[in-house]
């Protein structure tokens, strides 16, 4: 038996509205929730039992995967009525656990696509007699993370806020949200309140001579907390620059999941993923973009890298630049909205009410 603690109770608040009615989880990437990528990499990688640790709209992953059984997987649900931070929900999912004291368990956030080799993180931990072992991955601009520099030997020296000036950032490391805890390190977190695994957990391992050890890597790594990233990652899938066992289709520019209408003379490119019951219609251009289930493009619209909500509509001719429409939102004909712009749920846009000054750039 191999165990995992999946973390998929934050509130996803950089995603609004597209986290309204779905937790960033359950969100589709790539056509299907992107749980499930995480869930069937897991399973590839020798994982049989895993305790999803929930809060925010709890009740909507048992509806999705039951006992986990269709993916191979036992799936335990465990839920906090209070969110407790990363830290309080591993140690709140532990009670769950069936491994001992000394056998290693894999946390995950869950929003992270990589392509880390995880069965290979899980035996060398056992091999280091760590306490705990960190996926780390290199970034080309740290300023906007916490640090974390390791000696030649990979032991974690420390836990470094975002830094502030150019001598702080003394590593591109940072951490890359999968770790193995040895059981019994887990069962030292305090139980019943908040904590923070990165800000108080880590640290507090280190001060007390804890063996932290990072592994850095160079595979694909990708935080799915914001907008521009979530619809990159989708893309990327589509594309194939990251594999998933769980992708429905074919890689390619465009994935066209049964139950979706596509025009012929709608152009669909850069990894654009059309959900079941969606329409997209002639003339239509929907580049790098996830178009929900029952979502409906009218004639002549160019998306551009965004994302558009369940049941939502794009009128004719209206443009959308890195937009992100919410579930049943209707933007009327001939918008142009501004980049990065985002529609509640259920808003209803009139025709032409909405223009751009600049022209749009191909
Ligand atoms: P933002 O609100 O946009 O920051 O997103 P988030 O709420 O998901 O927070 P963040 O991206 O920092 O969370 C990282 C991972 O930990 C995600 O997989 C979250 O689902 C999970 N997570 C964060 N806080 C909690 C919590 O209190 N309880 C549980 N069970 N999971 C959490």
């Amino acid at each position: 038996m191999s165990e995992a603690i999946l973390l998929v109770g934050g509130k996803g608040t950089r995603l609004r509205p597209l986290t309204t009615f779905t937790p960033k989880p359950l969100l589709r990437v790539g056509g299907v929730p992107f749980l499930t990528h995480q869930l069937a990499r897991a399973a590839a990688a020798g994982v049989t039992r895993i305790v999803l640790a929930t809060s925010y709209l709890a009740e909507l992953f048992e509806q999705e995967y039951g006992d986990g059984s269709r993916l191979g997987l036992e799936l335990v649900y465990v839920t906090e009525k209070e969110p407790l931070g990363t830290g309080g929900a591993i140690r709140n999912a532990a009670d769950h656990l069936k491994s001992g004291p000394g056998e290693p368990v894999l946390v995950f956030n869950g929003d992270i696509l990589s392509g880390l080799d995880i069965a290979g993180l899980r035996a060398g931990h056992w091999a280091s007699g760590a306490d705990v072992s960190l996926h780390l991955t290199r970034v080309p601009d740290p300023r906007a993370f916490g640090l974390v520099p390791t000696d030649a030997d990979g032991r974690v020296q420390a836990f470094l806020e975002k830094p502030e000036t150019a001598e702080e950032i003394v590593t591109d490391q940072i951490n890359a949200g999968c770790y193995v805890f040895t059981r019994s390190v887990i069962d030292t977190i305090p139980a019943g309140r908040e904590v923070s695994v990165e800000r108080e957990t880590f640290p507090g391992l280190l001060r007390s001579g804890g063996f932290l050890r990072g592994v850095t890597d160079d595979s694909y790594w990708l935080d799915l907390g914001t907008p521009t990233a979530f619809v990159k990652g989708s893309a990327d899938l589509v594309r194939g620059l990251i594999d998933s066992p769980a992708l429905p289709g074919a890689t390619g520019e465009a994935l066209v999941l049964p139950g979706a209408q596509a025009h012929e003379q709608a152009i669909l490119n850069g990894g654009t993923v059309i959900c079941e019951g969606a329409v997209v219609e002639p003339g239509a251009v929907v580049e790098g973009s996830v178009v929900l289930p029952g979502a409906r493009i009218a004639a002549d619209t160019l998306v551009h890298r965004s994302v558009v909500g369940r049941q939502a509509s794009i009128g004719t001719g209206s443009v959308l630049r890195e937009a992100v429409i919410g579930d049943g939102a209707q933007v009327g004909p001939h918008n142009e909205l501004p980049a990065g712009v985002r529609i509640a749920c259920g808003v209803e846009l009139p025709a032409q009410a909405v223009r751009v000054s600049a022209p749009i750039a191909a």
